[in-house]
């Protein structure tokens, strides 16, 4: 029995609810040589705490996942911008929906030319943020707060960029994916910034300030 064919089988008993994920990842360690570590350069790919049959899964995976969760985020910041009524941040989410657009685009471009296509859905707990950033009767200040005390920190993004250092064969999808990294963080430290404004004790401020 060669070892893609045993693989294909642990996949499959995993897949289907017969072994659960500890089992899974011990027999991977054991099928690959004693570690997770040595899946990563042999047959399989770790990643983010999932084994993959290859790099390359790993990659269409994510960049399918990512494409799906990007489409929802544009639709969220677009909702929010119809019903924003604090000028001050407009251009922010403006910018950060545009942003989640072209992420889509990019990436459903990138799955195209890996022959691959899309077919992931945005989950259920994505389409509830859509709609309480789409709520006109939710302050911007408190969406803000939600928005920042879910989302984004070092610690969220710090396996993706393992990921990325991770990948050797397609530097295309790698770069593509560093570069998303950044601007996630960028929309990330707006959106802290915004916040603090927004949410500063009205003693101190009688504007919001953006600086
Ligand atoms: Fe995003």
């Amino acid at each position: 029995m060669n070892r893609d064919f045993e693989f294909r089988q642990l996949l499959r008993a995993y897949r289907t609810g017969i072994i659960g994920e500890a089992t899974f990842e011990q027999e991977m360690s054991k099928l690959e040589g004693g570690s997770a570590e040595a899946a990563a350069n042999g047959g399989g790919f770790c990643a983010m705490g999932k084994m993959y049959p290859s790099e390359r899964a790993a990659v269409v995976s994510y960049l399918d996942r990512v494409r799906a969760g990007e489409s929802m985020g544009a639709q969220a910041f677009n909702k929010w911008l119809e019903v924003c009524r604090t000028e001050c941040i407009r251009s922010g989410l403006r910018m950060i929906a545009e942003r989640e657009a072209y992420h889509v685009r990019v990436m459903e471009a990138r799955l195209r030319d890996l022959g691959v296509q899309p077919t992931a859905a945005a989950g259920e707990e994505t389409m509830k943020f859509v709609q309480f950033v789409g709520n006109p009767d939710i302050p911007d200040a408190k969406k803000l707060l939600k928005l920042t005390t879910s989302y984004d920190s070092e610690e969220l993004w710090r396996p993706v960029r393992e990921f990325v250092d991770q990948i050797k064969d397609d530097l295309e999808s790698r770069e593509l994916i560093r570069l998303y990294v950044e601007d996630e963080t960028s929309s990330g430290n707006w959106l802290r910034l915004a916040c603090e404004a927004l949410n500063a004790p009205a003693q101190r401020e009688t504007a919001p300030r953006m600086n």
